[in-house]
């Protein structure tokens, strides 16, 4: 399946009456599986939620807690990278060489690792005093 196609569709679900950016990501995870994941907002603004993290949440409930490849699209004039937390979140399940793939809606993409997308990223190595 071809992943910015599948962030594509649900895409289309978003629910984002506040900010009217509508964001898609898919997770192909370990198992072969693709996960979908849309940004759902809230009139509580801050208790809105990323695509990204709908989609690692979709993954974790299936069974899933690796991910082999993300892609991310919304309707912006370049490649939107994911936020911080979305950042943090992905790192969690994937390896630093993760193909992370930003899409656009008219077509463009950008695709940069995991690593690239978060360097210096926080792990559990760094909370290892022995
Ligand atoms: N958003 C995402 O879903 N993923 C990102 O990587 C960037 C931002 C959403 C959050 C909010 O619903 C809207 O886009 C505007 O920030």
């Amino acid at each position: 399946m071809d992943l910015v196609k599948a962030a594509a569709e649900v895409r289309e679900h978003a629910w984002a009456p506040y900010s009217r950016f509508k964001v898609g990501a898919a997770i192909r995870a370990a198992s072969g599986t693709v996960y979908l994941g849309c940004n759902v907002e809230n009139v509580a603004y801050p208790e809105g939620t990323c695509a990204e993290a709908g989609a690692i949440a979709a993954m974790v409930a299936g069974g899933d807690t690796v991910i082999e490849e993300i892609a991310v699209i919304a309707d912006s004039p370049e490649p939107v990278p994911c936020c911080g937390g979305c950042r943090q979140k992905i790192a969690e399940f994937a390896d630093g060489d993760v193909k992370v793939t930003l899409a656009t809606t008219e077509g463009k993409t950008r695709t940069l690792t995991v690593a690239e997308l978060l360097p210096g990223v926080f792990s559990a190595a760094h909370m290892d005093r022995a």
